[in-house]
């Protein structure tokens, strides 16, 4: 193996520049060359790539969003857009690849490792919702946001004693409420992985009202519902002066925070390691602090979970 492609798919994440910069200054240090491809798996069917050297990565690590763009590309399931992508493989002498994305990107990854151009996955998505990871990369920084926006609705919540219902992504996961909620003392985190009664949200509500606590603030998982909906069905069981505030793509936004610059730095560097002891096909994670790799085809039938324990500790600290 001597040149290999770096390519990000899928949203964009805080942290894929760093993960991008990683991946590159590991295999020059390696004495691999690098290629750059914009667009995802669209760029690279289109053959729009370029060689990178370590001055190409100077100055991101703290950038967010990512310098190779990104695109969604369903087409890329198709195989003879596959052997278009092979094409420019070949003419640009790559013979393997580092893919930065969701588990969607994964697919394409494998089909790449199939046709014989190893490829190693690296979880870059804000919604942690990955199996085999216990973090992706962009997660920590984008809870993080939710977290900044929930502490300043606070501020106006208590001052016109009203409760707010926060929407924040994630998807189906329910991870980016779960922890924002937890750091941001919310009064309730609704999510897509825990059942919940919009009554018992209200009685809860009264009964911290009761007690002298006379704001609110309800996060809830986009996967739910949206935060206009939950405001309006909340509404029906009581006066608790609501209003809906849905945070959107700001929190893909924004400076990677140091967790998330760490964890694309460690990945990034492990996944050109294991490209040249030819591995290829295997999605990267970071498991009680290791990093892992696992078979994407295990990924593809497994599922993400939830840290449920947090909503527990959301429900106790919030009596
Ligand atoms: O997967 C990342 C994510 O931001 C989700 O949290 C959200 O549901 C979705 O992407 C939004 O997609 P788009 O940027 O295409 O609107």
């Amino acid at each position: 193996m001597k040149r290999i492609g770096i390519l990000t798919s899928g949203g964009d994440a805080p942290g894929m520049n760093a993960a991008v910069r990683a991946v590159a200054r590991k295999a020059l240090h390696e004495g691999l060359e690098v290629y750059g491809i914009n667009y995802g798996f669209a760029g690279l069917v289109a053959g729009d790539i370029f060689q990178m050297d370590a001055a190409s990565v100077s100055d991101v690590i703290g950038v967010g969003g990512t310098m190779l763009y990104s695109a969604r590309y369903p087409e890329f399931a198709e195989e003879p857009t596959q052997l278009k992508g092979i094409e420019q493989l070949n003419k640009f002498g790559i013979d393997a690849l580092v893919v930065i994305g969701g588990d969607g990107s994964y697919h394409g990854a494998l089909r790449l490792t199939e046709h014989g151009y190893n490829a190693i996955g690296l979880p870059g998505t804000i919604d942690n919702d990955i199996p085999y990871t216990d973090f992706t990369i962009g997660f920590d920084t984008a809870a993080t946001t939710a977290l900044d926006a929930i502490d300043k609705l606070r501020d106006t919540a208590k001052s016109h004693e009203r409760t707010f219902v926060v929407e924040v992504m994630g998807r189906g996961a329910g991870d980016i409420a779960l922890w924002a909620g937890v750091a941001g003392g919310a009064s309730d985190i609704i999510i897509p992985e825990h059942d919940y009664d919009v009554k018992k949200v209200a009685d809860h509500l009264r009964s911290q009202r009761q007690r002298g606590q006379k704001h609110g603030i309800v996060v809830i998982a986009e996967g739910v519902m949206s935060a206009e909906k939950f405001a309006e069905e909340l509404g029906q069981y009581g006066d608790f002066q609501l209003r809906a505030t849905t945070l959107g793509h700001v929190q893909r936004g924004g400076s990677p925070t140091l967790r998330d610059r760490v964890l694309a730095s460690q990945m990034g560097a492990y996944a050109v390691e294991l490209l040249m002891a030819g591995k290829g096909g295997l999605a990267v994670g970071v498991l009680d602090n290791k990093l892992v790799n696992h078979p994407m085809t295990d990924l593809f039938n497994a599922k993400h979970h939830a840290e449920l324990s947090l909503h527990q500790l959301a429900d106790d600290l919030a009596y």
